[in-house]
């Protein structure tokens, strides 16, 4: 493609992509689908990667993070944070209403909204720009999490054209989807981490999470719910909840304006049990007075405005009995226990079992045979076991003792020293193992085979077509015997072997990621690919080597080993290689400018005037190399602002010259 047209094709796939994030989050009304949306996200990160020059900073692409930000610095809030009252019941809320009605008559209205339950907010736009996005910290002081902040779609970072102040302050909430906090902590759960206790927590860590690459892989999404500007432009509350969404920020519909207490309370009861059909948590409603000028005349007290207070829902808790305990096994062999219960209905559904995480938890609880249960729905769909109904427990009830051996495959259980889960060491031989290893491989955020869907892959399991990962680039030989099959079309067999066949081209750190090597999640997988390059460098990497790589501790070091001293790993590896996978890093051809960095190795950390892709371009085009952490081997930190101490002080012991980016470019002269 010519330089011209990737340049015209880059910006407007830059704009459709903006347009269709909008619809999608903004509006909730997407016109294409979420397929459609990433192919094009990916056409427009290929031409950026071949034509780094025309890369827009407001592209896209930018939005997903990437950058290693090693501490928070701290900010004072310009108007502080404040909390809000609570109330539990009718009466406190009438009492509420009263103490409004003394202060200021009966000429007011409420605005209802719903109170979700993540972390607050406090983003900062100048000039239609997020400026600035800080947690709540303390009330007073909060820290920046921008780079963070910006991986979240649904948040603008630049505004559309509008009328709105040059400078203005917005706050509203992060959060969580319910199914993607479950999917996350399955996957935490089958990893061994321990899992988060609700979509709350999840949101709160990962917006504090070091890489915003990762955070970025975290759906995380918001609402906004107030604005502060210098001098008033609007009002009411309700008018500016208006505007802020017409300029392009995700206000939430459901709210309601209201003429008095009861219509208030109207909106309370009709969320009870409408609030279990959304897909996010809410702990309650949050009660504002509309006008402005009444808000100010209501004040504040140290902690809260007099103006707003929050009614919060009781968690739905019910009691149920114990039937039985059963036990899954992950594609990791990690065996999770499941408590089934004796069916009961709970904030709209039907529960018949319950997470029980780990044999810890077991222990936590006390659980014995024929246990009455306290069952909760929170913040998550999976229903949790709060507590045992001691009275109820029968006499001579013997405790629930976890399983020995794997439920599938009969093999003894292990557990690693300092770890909550039991392993079925048998990955060869155990069923749930192999085919959980395949969907894993075959999965989209991995190899992302089209037409080989879980269900494809139990079928061709049991068929007996595939066991491991490398009979799958076998199964073309095979196309005859596969078309006999029943329910599959000569098409779809067609479009699987096209889907094999297109993943050869795929990433070795996504080959990597696909071997389901313990603890080697995406995120891992791309550190090792990067700094190893090869897979028998990984190979034949030692346990130091492997542990010098930033942010591969010991445990996750030990594990790579392990995977591959087992020899079937290793012949399952040589088969891949000979089906054609990608197990070498991709070696970007480089025109060299000059060969004044030949033998030199750098490191870029920091914040600099220009972006650290463009250094990393100026050092590789004069015979540099980047590193991907710092070792014995490195030449030269290349540091700017905020370095990271961790970062600052390894370098400082192994005495390697910690530079500025103009001492590079004096290198260069
Ligand atoms: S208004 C001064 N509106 O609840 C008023 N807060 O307990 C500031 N929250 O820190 C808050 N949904 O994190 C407001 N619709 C909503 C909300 C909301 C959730 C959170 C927010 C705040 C906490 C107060």
């Amino acid at each position: 493609m010519s330089p011209e047209t990737a340049k015209k094709r880059m910006a407007e796939l830059s704009a459709e992509l903006k347009e269709h994030s909008y619809k999608y989050y903004v509006l909730s009304m997407p016109t294409i689908s979420d397929f459609e949306f990433d192919k094009m996200l990916e056409e427009l990160v290929a031409l950026e990667t071949q034509f780094p020059e025309f890369i827009d900073p407001d592209s896209p692409t930018q939005n997903v993070g990437g950058f290693i930000t090693k501490e928070f610095p701290t900010i004072r809030h310009r108007w502080p944070m404040l909390s809000l009252g609570n109330t539990y019941n009718e009466q406190e809320l009438l009492d509420f209403d009263q103490r409004i009605k003394k202060a200021i008559g009966d000429n007011f209205e409420y605005v209802c909204e719903l109170k979700f339950d993540g972390l607050s907010m406090s983003l900062t736009y100048e000039k239609g720009h997020l400026l600035r996005a800080v947690t709540r910290g303390d009330g007073s002081e909060g820290e920046e999490v921008t780079t963070n902040v910006k991986t979240i779609r649904s948040i603008p970072k630049r505004l559309h054209e509008g009328n709105y102040p040059d400078d203005f302050e917005i706050r509203g909430e992060v959060f969580m989807h319910l199914k993607a906090f479950d999917k996350l902590n399955e996957e935490r759960i089958e990893n061994g981490e321990p899992p988060y206790a609700n979509p709350r927590n999840f949101a709160s860590g990962t917006i504090k999470l070091q890489d915003s690459g990762e955070v970025a892989k975290r759906p995380l999404d918001s609402f906004i719910y107030f604005l502060y500007t210098e001098r008033r432009i609007f009002p009411t509350h309700w008018d500016s909840l208006q505007a802020v969404k017409s300029w392009g920020f995700p206000v939430n519909d459901e709210s309601r304006l209201c003429n008095n207490i009861e219509e208030v309370m109207q909106f309370i009861s009709e969320w009870e049990d409408k609030r279990y059909h959304l897909s996010y948590d809410i702990d309650g409603i949050v009660i504002k007075v509309n006008s402005y000028a009444q808000q100010e005349e209501l004040g504040y007290t140290a902690k809260s405005p007099r103006w707003a207070i929050a009614y919060k829902y009781k968690a739905q808790q019910v009691e149920t009995e114990l039937l039985s305990v059963s036990y899954q096994v992950g594609r990791t062999g990690a065996v999770t226990p499941v408590a089934n219960l004796k069916p009961i209905f709970l904030a709209g559904t039907t529960v018949k079992r319950a997470t029980l995480h780990n044999a810890n938890e077991i222990i936590r609880l006390d659980l014995h045979e024929g246990d009455w249960v306290y069952v909760e729905k929170g913040g998550e769909i999976i229903p949790k076991i709060i507590s045992v109904n001691m009275q109820r427990r029968q006499p001579g009830a013997k405790p629930i003792q976890y399983i020995t051996n794997c439920p599938v495959c009969g093999t003894p259980l292990e557990r690693k020293e300092g770890e909550a889960a039991f392993y079925c060491p048998n990955d060869e031989g155990c069923a749930p193992q192999i085919v959980g290893k395949m969907q894993h491989f075959t999965g989209r955020k991995v190899m992302d085979i089209d037409g080989m869907g879980d269900e494809t892959i139990d079928t061709l399991y049991e068929r007996g077509f595939i066991r491991h990962i490398s009979d799958i680039y076998h199964l073309h030989e095979r196309a005859d015997d596969l078309k006999k099959m029943e329910r599959f079309g000569e098409k779809s067999i067609n479009n699987m072997l096209d889907g094999i066949e297109k993943s050869k081209q795929m990433p070795f750190e996504r080959v990597l990621f696909g071997l389901g090597i313990r603890y080697v999640g995406a995120t891992v997988a791309k550190k090792l690919a990067m700094y190893f390059q090869t897979i028998d460098n990984l190979m034949n990497a030692s346990f130091d080597e492997l542990n010098a790589v930033e942010e591969i501790g010991e445990r996750i070091a030990k594990s790579v080993m392990e995977y591959f001293e087992d020899p079937q790993h290793r012949q399952e590896i040589e088969k891949l290689k000979a089906a054609g996978l990608q197990f070498a890093a991709e070696v970007k051809e480089v025109v060299l400018a000059s060969e004044k960095l030949s033998g030199k190795s750098f490191i870029i950390s920091g914040t600099f005037s220009r972006s650290r892709d463009e250094l990393k371009d100026i050092i590789e085009q004069n015979g540099g190399k980047i590193l991907g952490s710092i070792s014995a081997r490195l030449d030269y930190v290349v540091a700017g602002d905020n370095m990271g101490p961790a970062k600052l002080e390894k370098a400082t012991k192994l005495n390697i010259p910690i530079i500025s980016d103009e001492q590079l470019f004096a290198m260069l002269a």
